[in-house]
């Protein structure tokens, strides 16, 4: 039998671990790499930290699966048995340029269900986690239950290259939507936007091709208070793929993806 408990407690210790190293790293210098573009940063730090639970996971849990973004980790086809789904920092851009607003994602699946979600602002000391079926919490305060909200009085994140990048959906749809809602957002990191929503202070997020280890954790902090998300098509996630993502509160989920998304086909 799968002990969760000690799963769940030894993930948040680890997190808290490796957010303690990569504040302590900021005294140091950064090696800083480019990816698939000038723009798709990674850093030592990201490699590190990836390789910290990699190494915690495998001695102590050596029949789990690593689904990690910097590629140490296993190769995947499927969800099979339990996973950890890990961007080590997601907000690299964020963590470089600004030294804040980054966060360790972690998901834990067991045969492609969502277990444990944990998502930690390492810089303000924010631990968002959840535990399938348990609830969600920010460090030890219960997040609620998603309210009814209104579009127009609604806050939502969009990530701004959607106006000059997207080829599936025309950007000038979005335009009425950012016009009809009290404001917009863009933190920079996928999993804190997810967790805002999830803690209400966003009402949506909508953004382009999010890999895996950018949304499991916060899908897992939405289950536990009623968000809803789905691909921007309106299917379901199937974490192993990269998809364009609409995130939010069940209300301003409907309301977007009827008039705007759906609109649009
Ligand atoms: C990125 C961030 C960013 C999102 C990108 C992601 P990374 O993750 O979450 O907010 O817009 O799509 O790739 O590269 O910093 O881990
Ligand atoms: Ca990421
Ligand atoms: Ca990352």
């Amino acid at each position: 039998m799968t002990n969760w408990t000690e799963i769940d407690e030894i993930a948040k210790q680890w997190v808290k671990e490796a957010g303690a190293r990569i504040r302590q790293s900021m005294q140091e210098s950064l090696t800083i790499e480019t990816k698939s573009n000038p723009n798709d940063l990674v850093t030592n730090i990201d490699k590190e930290t990836e390789r910290f639970f990699i190494d915690r996971i495998q001695g102590t849990f050596p029949g789990h699966r690593i689904l990690g973004e910097e590629g140490q980790g296993d190769k995947l086809r499927s969800l099979d048995g339990i996973v950890w789904i890990i961007d080590p920092i997601d907000g690299t851009m964020n963590f470089v340029h600004q030294k804040r607003h980054f966060a360790i994602s972690i998901g834990i699946f067991e045969d492609g269900k969502g277990k444990i979600g944990l998502i930690y602002d390492v810089m303000q000391d924010e631990l968002y986690h959840a535990f399938s079926g348990k609830g969600a919490y920010l460090n030890d305060t219960p997040l609620a239950p998603l309210k009814e909200a209104s579009i127009e009085e609604a806050i939502i994140a969009i990530n701004a290259t959607w106006v000059t990048e997207n080829r599936r959906i025309d950007p000038s749809i979005l335009a009425p939507l950012v016009k009809r809602v009290r404001g917009t957002r863009s933190y920079g990191s996928a999993a804190l936007e997810l967790a805002s929503v999830a803690t209400g202070r966003i009402d949506a997020y909508i953004t382009m091709r999010l890999a895996p280890w950018d949304y499991a954790a916060g899908c897992v902090l939405l289950n536990e208070v009623g968000g809803i998300y789905t691909t921007t098509d309106g299917e379901p996630f199937t974490f192993l793929e990269n998809h364009s993502v609409l995130a939010g509160n069940p209300a301003i989920h409907k309301i977007i993806f009827g008039d705007y998304l759906h609109a649009d086909r």
